[in-house]
């Protein structure tokens, strides 16, 4: 007859040996260790037994107890190891794999045209401020001395919301009003790039683009600051020096006023003037519509296209390909 705690200790470890994950090794372990346990259950025995057989068997029914608990742990930690190092294979990372090619961004060429020109008045002692897209009469029109009816406001038709209470700037020149509106008093010096909405489409015109505004005022500024400075920005923006023509033009919300062009030379040699700015002198009835004394302090105000600005720049001759959004054009820009 087989001694059956030797029979016990070799099934099970034999079991523990083939067992394969922790959570049979546990329910292993219950089954023998347990409180119900066949280790136990041996244990148990001892009470029915005379007290020299009792001693030898107890002694026996612990070192196999101790022998399993040993078997059990071991085993525990075998699979332990064995669950950890799946996990760390299952879930590894190839540090080591090639990039997937993240390609960089760039900025649009209408923005960096705008960080270039605010760079070149900042350096010129320009403030940069900006003002809302949707405006009122008041701000686009009225202020800027374009009473109703004026035939200025038929050459910037805009959209109209609100039943007409508000509209879609036509042009940046109503943050001139707003600032100095807001301001105190002169000196002011600000330029103010943003969005501009008009009728108008085609190759040089798109019915939203981007306008800078500048605006200059203070006691004694005149009509030859304005081109000293106009000049001295144009020929930084191009790099070189750049024959400016300013030829008298018509503003309502100056006088004089004046547009800008600059003697272009194209890549056959030939040259012509080319419009790139509107501007003049700040007229006095704009002034006063801001309770700024017209007596004492005087300014002057332009207002140029950015995408003009860029097309010139660059040598693009589709104002429309700024919007279009095709990588192949914008790409060229990074
Ligand atoms: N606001 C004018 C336009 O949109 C440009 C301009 C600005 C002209 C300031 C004179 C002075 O055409």
């Amino acid at each position: 007859m087989t001694d059956p705690i030797e029979e016990l200790v070799q099934q099970a470890q034999a079991d523990i040996a083939a067992c394969g994950d922790e959570r049979t090794l546990e329910t292993l372990r219950v089954e023998l260790l347990g409180k119900k346990g066949r280790v136990t259950e041996l244990l148990k025995q001892l009470g029915g037994m005379a007290p020299d057989q009792r001693k030898a068997f107890g002694e026996r029914v612990n070192r196999a107890k101790d022998a399993l608990s040993a078997a059990l742990e071991s085993r525990g930690a075998t699979l332990a190891e064995s669950t950890l190092a799946a996990r760390l294979a299952a879930e590894r990372i190839d540090v080591t794999l090639p990039g997937r090619g993240e390609a960089s961004g760039g900025l649009h060429p209408i923005t960096r045209t705008i960080q270039r020109i605010a760079e070149i008045f900042g350096e010129m002692g320009f403030e940069r401020v900006e003002g809302p897209e949707i405006e009122d009469d008041f701000h686009n029109f009225g202020a800027l001395n374009i009473p109703e009816a004026h035939p200025a406001r038929a050459m910037a038709d805009t959209f109209y919301v609100l039943n007409g209470e508000r509209l879609l700037r036509t042009h940046t020149s109503p943050v001139q009003i707003r600032t100095m509106q807001q301001r105190e008093k002169p000196p002011i010096r600000i330029i103010c790039p943003g969005r501009v909405y008009r009728v108008d489409s085609d190759r040089t015109h798109s019915p939203m683009f981007h306008q800078m505004e500048g605006l200059y005022v203070a006691e004694k500024v005149s009509l030859a600051d304005l081109k000293y400075d106009l000049q001295t920005f144009l020929s930084r923006f191009f790099e070189r020096d750049i024959e400016a023509l300013f030829r008298p033009s018509y503003f309502p919300f100056v006088e004089p006023g004046a547009d800008v062009h600059i003697r272009w030379t194209l890549p056959d040699g030939s040259w012509r003037w080319l419009e790139v700015l509107g501007c003049g002198v700040v007229h006095p009835k704009v002034l006063e519509a801001v309770g700024i004394d017209s007596e004492k302090y005087s300014g002057y105000a332009f207002g140029m296209g950015m995408e003009r600005m860029a097309m010139l720049r660059y040598g693009v001759d589709d104002l429309r390909l700024f919007f279009n959004n095709d990588l192949r054009f914008l790409e060229q820009f990074r």
